[in-house]
C-alpha cells in the first residue's frame, strides 16, 4: 500500500456513493417496497434473499449472511483489498485519494509493482518456451504422458523453463541493474563469490502461483524426470509468502462462478489434474502443512473444506495434524470433512484411473470432521473400563474446548457422554478440564494465532510451524482428580537416576533449609518457577524457546526447569537436586531454587495453570518488546531483519490484543 488513507477520507467517500447504484451496475435488482432485492452474488440461490437498503445504505443477504456498506460489497464482489476498493469508489466519485504518504511504504509498493511485473514476463517467457523453444517436444511429451491436455495447460497457465543457466536472465535482463531486481523476484540466484547471476528454474516444466487477483507471485518448478529436488519453488519474496498461499485459489474461484466447498490436496499436478476432470475446486498447499491461516481464508469463501489424503501412515498423520488446525477454525455453518484415498494413489492418479463421477463420489463420502476425531481417538481406547473413558475424555475434551462455542462443539460434547456413559458435569468434575484449557493459551496453537492488523492481503504474515502432532500433546497431567489432587513433586519415590552425590538433599525426603531471609522478588518468572515446583506436569504445555538467550538467571532457570521437567517427567524434587548438584552449569541454580521453593504455592489446579499461563504470556511479551527495540535500534536492517520486525510487531499486536 501506498500510505494510510485517512479515515475521514472514507467517510466522506461514503457519504458521496449510494450503496445501489454500486450494488445494481453488478447485480440485476428489483424494487420490493423500500428495498431492492436479487439473487446474491455471494452464493448459490434460485429464489432472491439478497437486499439493498438504500436509506440505510447497507446490503444483506438473508441466506448467506452477507452483509455490509458499498466499500465491503465492492471488496467481496471484485475481490479487490481494502485501498483497492478505496481507489474504486474514488474513480467513481470523481476524487482522488490523499494518502498519509510514508516513503518506507511507498518504496516497497514500487518494489512489489516491480517485482510482479517481472514475474508476470517470465510466465509469459517459460508459456513461450512451452510453444517454440528448440527442446519444446521433451516438455510437451512429459506433459502429455501425465495425460495433460493442452487445454488444461493453457488454463494454468503452465510453462516450460528451457535447459541452460541463461535463458530468462538474458531475455528479461537488459541492464546489470535488472539482475538483482530479478533476484528479488526469486528468479535468478546470486553466486556471491564469482558475483554471477544464473536462472533459478532450468529444465524444469513450470506452474506459475498466483495471488486471488490473478498476479503471478512465485513459480513451482518440476523435473522432466527423477532428478531431485522433483519440485523447486520460487523462495520467500515480497510477494510471495509460502505459509499463505494456496496453489490453484485463483483458478478454483475464475473457473466456479459460485464456489460452495474446495478440497486441499498436497499437489501442483493433483489441482491441475482434478480441474481436467471438471473438478475444478482443488487448491494445493505449497509443501507445507495446512495452517489456521489458510483455512480462515478458505472458510471466508466457502462452508466446507475436504481435505484429501494419502491412504498411508503419512497420510493419517496429516490428517491429525489438519484436524489440530481446523478445530479452533471452524465454526456454525461451516464443515470440514476429511478423505483417505487408497495406498499409493494421489488425487491426480485416482481421478485419471476411475474418472471423475467415483472421484466425486469418495468427496461426497468424504468423513465430517467430528466422526474422523472419534475415530482416531476411538481407536485406542477402551470404552469398557472407567479407567479407558477417563483417558478417553481427557484426550477429547481439550481439543474440543479448543472449539469455538458452536452446535459443532455441542454435539461433540454430546457424543463424548454418550460414548462413555458420563454426563458433562460428570466429565468435566473427572477430567477438571474445562477451566483448565479454556483459561491457558494452548501452547500448541499459540503460533497459529497471529492475526494481521488488517484486513489488507499485502500484509507481510509469519510463517507457521505446524511443528506437534495431534498426539503429542500430554494432557495427561490435568490428570483426574483422585490420583493427581496432589499435583506436586513426589516427595518419595523410586530413585531415578540418582547419584548420591550430595550431602545436604537426601534422595527419599529432601529437606531443605529455608532461607533466613526471603529475597526472592515476585516475578513473572519466579512465579512460573514457583508453581511448576508444585505442579510440574505443567511444564508439558510450557512452550518457552523465546527465553534461550534471556540474560535474566531467573528466567534462565525458568527455562531449564521446563527443559528438565520434559525429559524428567516423573521427577521428584528429590531428583532434580540430585541431578543439578551433578550438573555444573545447573548447579549454580539450586540456591535461588531452594528460595522459590519457599514461595506460597497455588493450592488450586486451575489457578496455577492460569496464573503459569499469565506469567509466561507476560514473559513473552517483554521478550518480544526487547527483541523489537533492538531490530529498531539497527543503523541497517537487511531484509530477514525487517522480516523479523514484522512477524514480532504482528505477534506483540496479537498478544496485546488477546488480553
Ligand atoms: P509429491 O512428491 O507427492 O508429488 O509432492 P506429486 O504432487 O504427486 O507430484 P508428481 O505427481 O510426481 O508430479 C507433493 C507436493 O509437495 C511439494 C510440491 O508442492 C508437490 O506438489 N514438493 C514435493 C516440493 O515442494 N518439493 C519436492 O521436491 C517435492
Ligand atoms: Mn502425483
Amino acid at each position: 500500500m501506498a500510505g494510510k488513507i485517512p479515515q475521514s477520507f472514507i467517510d466522506d467517500l461514503l457519504a458521496r456513493i449510494n450503496v445501489l447504484d454500486i450494488v445494481e451496475s453488478r447485480v440485476k435488482l428489483k424494487r420490493t417496497g423500500k428495498n431492492y432485492s436479487g439473487l446474491c452474488p455471494f452464493h448459490n440461490e434460485k429464489s432472491p434473499s439478497f437486499t439493498v437498503n438504500n436509506e440505510k445504505q447497507f446490503y444483506y443477504c438473508f441466506g448467506c449472511g452477507a452483509g455490509g456498506n458499498a466499500l465491503g460489497f465492492i471488496m467481496e464482489h471484485d475481490r479487490l483489498s481494502f485501498p483497492e476498493a478505496v481507489e474504486e469508489l474514488a474513480k467513481l466519485a470523481g476524487v482522488e485519494v490523499p494518502r498519509d504518504e510514508s516513503r518506507v511504504d511507498h518504496q516497497r509498493e514500487l518494489r512489489r509493482k516491480d517485482i510482479f511485473a517481472l514475474l508476470e514476463e517470465a510466465s509469459s517467457f517459460y508459456q513461450e518456451q512451452l510453444k517454440q523453444h528448440s527442446q519444446k517436444a521433451k516438455a510437451v511429451e512429459y506433459l502429455k504422458g501425465r495425460g495433460l491436455t493442452g487445454k488444461i495447460a493453457a488454463l494454468f497457465g503452465i510453462g516450460y523453463a528451457p535447459p541452460g543457466w541463461d535463458n530468462l536472465l538474458k531475455k528479461l535482463s537488459q541492464t546489470e541493474a535488472d539482475k538483482p531486481r530479478l533476484e528479488q523476484a526469486g528468479m535468478l540466484i546470486h553466486k556471491e563469490e564469482s558475483d554471477r547471476y544464473y536462472d533459478r528454474f532450468r529444465d524444469r516444466i513450470m506452474f506459475p502461483i498466483k495471488d486471488m487477483r490473478g498476479r503471478v507471485i512465485a513459480f513451482g518448478g518440476r523435473v522432466l524426470g527423477d532428478e531431485k529436488p522433483k519440485y523447486l519453488n520460487s523462495p520467500e519474496t515480497e510477494t510471495f509468502h509460502k505459509g499463505r498461499e494456496l496453489y490453484g485459489l485463483y483458478e478454483a474461484r475464475k473457473f466456479n462462478q459460485h464456489l460452495n466447498k474446495l478440497i486441499i490436496v498436497e499437489g501442483y499436478m493433483d489441482v491441475v489434474g482434478l480441474a481436467q476432470y471438471g473438478i475444478s475446486y482443488a487448491v494445493a498447499t505449497l509443501g507445507t502443512a495446512t495452517s489456521a491461516q489458510h483455512l480462515e481464508r478458505l472458510f471466508k469463501m466457502v462452508d466446507e473444506v475436504i481435505f484429501c489424503f494419502d491412504g498411508d501412515q503419512a497420510g493419517r498423520k496429516a490428517a491429525s495434524r489438519a484436524l489440530e488446525t481446523t478445530l479452533p477454525v471452524i465454526s456454525d455453518g461451516k464443515q470440514a470433512r476429511f478423505l483417505f484415498l487408497p495406498e499409493g494413489e494421489d488425487p491426480d492418479s485416482l481421478v485419471r484411473q476411475e474418472g471423475t463421477e467415483k472421484f466425486e463420489k469418495r468427496l461426497t463420502e468424504a468423513l465430517p470432521l467430528s466422526d474422523f476425531f472419534f475415530r482416531t481417538l476411538g481407536e485406542d481406547a477402551d470404552l469398557n473400563s472407567l479407567d479407558g473413558r477417563a483417558s478417553f475424555s481427557n484426550q477429547a475434551l481439550p481439543m474440543i474446548q479448543l472449539m469455538q462455542p458452536s452446535i459443532l462443539q455441542q454435539m461433540m460434547q454430546d457424543k463424548i457422554s454418550e460414548l462413555t456413559g458420563l454426563s458433562f458435569e460428570q466429565l468435566n468434575s473427572i477430567s477438571n478440564l474445562q477451566e483448565a484449557t479454556k483459561a491457558s493459551p494452548q501452547p500448541t496453537y499459540q503460533t497459529t494465532e497471529y492475526e494481521p492488523a488488517s484486513d489488507y492481503d499485502d500484509y507481510p504474515q509469519p510463517e507457521y510451524d505446524q511443528g506437534g502432532g495431534y498426539y503429542d500433546n500430554d494432557y495427561s497431567g490435568y490428570g483426574d482428580g483422585n490420583s493427581q489432587k496432589n499435583n506436586g513433586f513426589k516427595r518419595k519415590g523410586k530413585s531415578g537416576k540418582g547419584k548420591f552425590k550430595n550431602k545436604n538433599f537426601r534422595q527419599e525426603k529432601p529437606e531443605f533449609r529455608p532461607p533466613q531471609d526471603l529475597n526472592i522478588r515476585i516475578t513473572p518468572a519466579s512465579s512460573a518457577i514457583s508453581i511448576l515446583l508444585h505442579a510440574p506436569h505443567l511444564a508439558n504445555g510450557c512452550e518457552l524457546s523465546f527465553l534461550a538467550n534471556s540474560n535474566s538467571r531467573t528466567e534462565q532457570l525458568l527455562f531449564k526447569l521446563v527443559e528438565y521437567l520434559r525429559q524428567t517427567p516423573d521427577a521428584t524434587l528429590g531428583m532434580l537436586f540430585v541431578d543439578w548438584e551433578s550438573e555444573t552449569d545447573l548447579a549454580g541454580y539450586l540456591g535461588t531454587l531452594n528460595e522459590i521453593s519457599h514461595l506460597e504455592p497455588i493450592q488450586n489446579t486451575d489457578n496455577a495453570q492460569n496464573v503459569l499461563s499469565d506469567s509466561l504470556q507476560r514473559l513473552q511479551e517483554r521478550s518480544i518488546d526487547q527483541q523489537i527495540d533492538e531490530l529498531k535500534s539497527l543503523n541497517q536492517r537487511s531484509p530477514e531483519d525487517n522480516k523479523r520486525l514484522n512477524q514480532l510487531l504482528l505477534q506483540q499486536h496479537s498478544s496485546r490484543a488477546s488480553r
